[in-house]
């Protein structure tokens, strides 16, 4: 770890590690495959062709980060059917950000303008995670990430030079997911269980409140170009520490969303019992394909 080499699937690793690893992995790939959810909804609903156009290449975008996470998780002996069923029975998490609802269309354009915008934050330095599978993963998971911020922000130019009540749906949209970004980066570093041995082993390069910092200071110049006011009457920049100072964040929101006591939680959660319930046949007949190709190639 000191040489900053990078760890492969068949390379000897503690078990912690790997266990980490599996954890931090499947707790992200979750995250995808339920974060397809709050803007799904939103396919049959978007205003032209061509924001429909985009927001279906963007949703399966997000199940295509899901499986190549599932498939990295796999290079550690993970099952993939198991971990499936620590998410649907609640034993593991994703992230609490997909527990809000969408309200309005303007929701779409501040999901990929704020939380794709966070997710990159996060993500790019995971491009220089020390287990490889991962680190692969998330160059092309970045790219596409990137796209999604792009076209969240471009929605929501488009809102701004609208009528009034555009813009108002904006601000609104704003207001309601500003807060739960930020928590997106977890909790503060103080409280944070796994950061330090997590940075220890290179896995994370940043701890949770660096990668906050980072964001705001990203995004506060965004807002002024956009025209919205971000909803923190505490936030100003800060000539000393070359940063934006903000205000105190709810701790306690983010541990009852985590928890499973979000506005969404149990509906993102049966969504997706339902869906994997639905898709056993699925899964059977691929199975039963598999085993009839191994017979014929044995004959
Ligand atoms: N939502 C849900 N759970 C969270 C969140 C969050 N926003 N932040 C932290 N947690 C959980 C951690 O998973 C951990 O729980 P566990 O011990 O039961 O596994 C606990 O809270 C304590 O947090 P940390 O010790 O700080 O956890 P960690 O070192 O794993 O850092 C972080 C959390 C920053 C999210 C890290 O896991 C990470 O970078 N993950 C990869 C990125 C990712 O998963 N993004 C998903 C959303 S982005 C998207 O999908 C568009």
């Amino acid at each position: 770890m000191e040489r900053d080499q990078r760890i492969e699937p068949r390379d000897w690793m503690p078990e912690k590690y790997r266990a980490t690893m599996v954890r931090q992995i499947a707790q992200h790939a979750h995250s995808e495959i339920i974060g397809m959810q709050p803007e799904g909804v939103w396919i049959t609903r978007a205003p032209s062709l061509r924001r429909k156009a985009i927001l279906l290449a963007k949703v399966q975008d997000e199940a295509g980060h899901g499986l190549y996470l599932y498939s990295a998780a796999e290079t550690l002996g993970a099952d993939r059917s198991e971990l499936t069923g620590k998410l649907i029975s609640g034993r593991q998490k994703y992230s609490s950000i997909f527990n809000y609802p969408t309200l309005t269309f303007a929701d779409v354009g501040v999901i990929g303008w704020l939380v794709d915008g966070a997710a990159i934050c996060n993500q790019v330095p995971l491009c220089r995670s020390s287990y490889g599978p991962y680190a692969r993963a998330m160059i092309r998971i970045c790219k596409e990430e990137s796209f999604h911020q792009r076209q969240g922000y471009e929605l929501l130019l488009t809102l701004m030079r609208g009528t009034r009540a555009q813009r108002e749906m904006v601000q609104d949209a704003v207001n309601r997911w500003w807060w739960p970004s930020l928590m997106m980066f977890g909790p503060p570093d103080a409280d944070s269980t796994h950061t330090a041995q997590s940075m220890a082993w290179k896995i994370k390069r940043h701890t949770n409140d660096e990668l906050r910092q980072r964001f705001v200071d990203m995004t506060v110049p965004q807002a002024e170009v956009l025209g919205v006011t971000l909803p923190d009457p505490d936030l100003r920049w800060n000539e000393e520490r070359g940063h934006h100072d903000f205000g105190e964040i709810d701790w306690s929101e983010l541990k009852r969303v985590i928890s499973g006591d979000g506005p969404c939680n149990a509906e993102r959660v049966e969504v997706r019992r339902k869906a994997h319930e639905d898709g056993a046949w699925v899964r059977e007949a691929a199975a039963a394909h598999a085993a009839k190709q191994r017979a014929a190639e044995q004959r």
